[in-house]
């Protein structure tokens, strides 16, 4: 992929006003040096988004969310940071050119464009005869007969393939479209035996698939009796790919942000179905299983999943292939099973929102179920326990995040019967095995960070406070100081930036790898002019290497515990001597 020059980046930024351009998308207050106004990332009564405009920079001081104005745009729409710039750009008439183009590459883009609007011709046409045309009235009467009305044929902007073989056909042709691009859309099937090209669709109910920025990428056509196949859809093109498109974000993504959370069904019904019933929070893969692309996609809205699938065999296949594919990206998944044969759609139509809402409530973790599962399929004996104990393992090494793989770790455990110690060296539990992506940052209240990364956090306050500190921090390391990988990122980052005049540089932020070191440094910079915590430095470096010995400590005692059990194992007595007289210093010492 080409990427963006940086100067472009740079020139947009400082064309950008964060104040102005997240005032573009709710009220902010001014409060003394500061903006302030409700996070639009975590649910609040009082404002505590702070936007300042000398550093051009936001931090949430209720969720912990911050950093400069690309961030706020990434987050708030669900870009990536090339589609932020390019986003800003276009508002602040800046052209982003992708370098280099190449003429592939040029091609490329036009025959997208093309496509797009192929499809968008026909999402025109068949949703016009559906909410009009005398060939919709059996699309409307379908519709009708399952309690759908005008407004979500809006909304979803469904449509209706009539009766016809070359209905689309003759519609796009008339638009100026050529056959060659029509069936390249997926649209239109060569005509055989001297026929001429076909529409794809016929009689069936269209469900318009849109990608995250709506535009009409493919469709899903469902038969309106008992005709095979019951749901038709687009084959892939250039511009819809099933591994990564989602039914429903569109229309769901902010209510989706807002939740922090997603449901994930499995039909296009169910979708209608639960906007229907005011549950917007929800998408659809399109007949496929859920892919890391799918996982992905939603981590950019939502840090947790529930899943509502069916509970027969199939269904519970689909969750836990699902959970396969969301738990390595950070994801906390839940699941809803409903009773076999029913999907949210039938529930929602036979019990209602509030019985709906009220297993919404009581989801249980995906991990949690398919350790039931594995239990059950393996037995009760020693084996089947080792073998469930087995398959689990491989989900909870997947975890990215040290402390959930922990709690797992335990559970698993007590359930099994299985040693936790073995299953913590087995299951990464405390050395992870590879760099663990970073954890979901900020979005949800959180809970108080612990003494140690208070205390990190102040040394860092020290450091942007005063040069003494920094050159002190210099001089010991930032391993020594700093248990935390975050804070000690950007430790190391404040030791790296060059200071101009004593003063550290405006756009700070925008070195920073990632939101959670973002959102650190953002709220540092927010808080400054508050020092009453610095009286004692001194304090503060000693708690600080405090805390890394301690973590160190914790480390070695896990690790002597696993070598007195090989020890023991291998019947080596002077070397389990020798371990657990180690190990009661360590002790001691923590
Ligand atoms: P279902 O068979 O459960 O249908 O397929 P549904 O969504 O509940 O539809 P209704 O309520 O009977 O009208 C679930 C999903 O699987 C995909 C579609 O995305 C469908 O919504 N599917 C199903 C297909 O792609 N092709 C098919 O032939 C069947
Ligand atoms: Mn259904």
């Amino acid at each position: 992929m080409s990427r963006i020059n940086e100067d472009t980046v740079r020139e947009i930024r400082e064309r950008s006003d964060i104040v102005e351009v997240i005032s573009s998308y709710m009220p902010l207050r001014r409060s003394g040096a500061n903006y302030q106004g409700l996070c639009p990332f975590h649910q609040e009564k009082s404002p505590s988004f702070n936007v300042n405009a000398p550093r051009q920079i936001f931090h949430c001081f209720g969720c912990g969310t911050g950093g400069n104005v690309f961030t706020f745009v990434m987050r708030m729409e669900g870009l990536t940071f090339p589609e932020a710039v390019k986003r800003l750009g276009e508002k602040a008439g800046i052209t982003v050119e992708e370098t280099p183009v190449t003429p592939a590459d040029r091609q490329r883009r036009d025959q997208r464009e093309r496509l797009l609007r192929i499809n968008e011709a026909a999402c025109a046409f068949y949703h016009r005869l559906l909410l009009e045309d005398a060939a919709g009235a059996p699309g409307r009467r379908y519709l009708r007969q399952r309690g759908y009305e005008a407004d979500m044929v809006r909304e979803f902007r469904l449509g209706f393939a009539p009766d016809q073989w070359e209905a689309l056909v003759g519609h796009l042709a008339s638009q100026g479209f050529a056959k060659e691009e029509m069936r390249t859309a997926g649209l239109v099937r060569e005509g055989s035996g001297g026929r001429g090209d076909r529409d794809l669709f016929h009689s069936r109910l269209l469900f318009p698939i849109l990608d995250p920025e709506g535009r009409v990428v493919a469709f899903g056509g469902r038969v309106l009796d008992d005709g095979t196949p019951k749901y038709l859809n687009s084959p892939e093109t250039p511009v819809y790919h099933k591994g990564r498109t989602l039914y429903g974000l569109y229309q769901g993504r902010d209510a989706i942000r807002h939740a922090r959370a997603v449901l994930v069904v499995e039909g296009y019904f169910d979708l209608l179905a639960l906007h229907r019933a005011g549950v917007a929070n929800a998408v659809a893969a399109c007949g496929t299983a859920l892919t890391a692309d799918h996982a992905r996609l939603l981590k950019r809205y939502a840090e947790q999943a529930i899943l509502v699938f069916d509970a027969d065999k199939a269904g519970r296949q689909a969750t836990f292939r699902a959970m396969d594919a969301l738990l390595p990206e950070g994801m906390a998944v839940s699941a809803v099973a409903l009773a076999a044969g029913e999907d949210p759609d039938s529930f929602l139509a036979g019990q209602g929102t509030e019985a709906f809402q009220a297993r919404l409530a009581d989801a249980r973790p995906a991990l949690e179920l398919y350790l039931d599962e594995q239990l059950a399929l393996h037995g009760d004996s020693v084996e089947g326990r080792a073998r469930a104990g087995e398959e689990v393992l491989t989900r909870i090494r997947r975890l990215p995040s040290d402390l959930e793989r922990n709690l797992y770790l335990k559970k698993l455990a007590v359930r099994t019967g299985l040693d936790e110690a073995l299953l913590q060296s087995k299951g990464g539990g405390v050395v992870s095995s590879r760099p663990a992506p970073r954890p979901p940052s900020g979005q949800a209240p959180r809970s108080e960070p612990d003494a140690a990364v208070r205390t990190q956090t102040f040394l860092l306050r020290l450091m942007l406070a005063n040069d003494r500190a920094r050159s002190q921090v210099k001089s010991e390391g930032t391993q020594v100081l700093f248990a935390s990988p975050a804070h000690r990122e950007v430790a190391d980052y404040l030791l790296a930036v060059e200071y101009t005049d004593g003063k550290l540089p405006e756009q700070l932020l925008d070195g920073l790898p990632d939101v959670e070191t973002q959102s650190l440094l953002s709220g540092l910079l927010l808080a400054e002019g508050q020092e009453e915590w610095a009286a004692d430095p001194e304090r503060i470096f000693s708690d600080c290497r405090q805390a890394v010995a301690a973590g160190t400590g914790r480390q070695r005692l896990r690790k002597l515990q696993e070598l007195v059990r090989e020890a023991e194992h291998a019947g080596d007595s002077a070397a389990v001597e020798k371990y657990l007289r180690e190990l009661a210093v360590v002790k001691k010492n923590l």
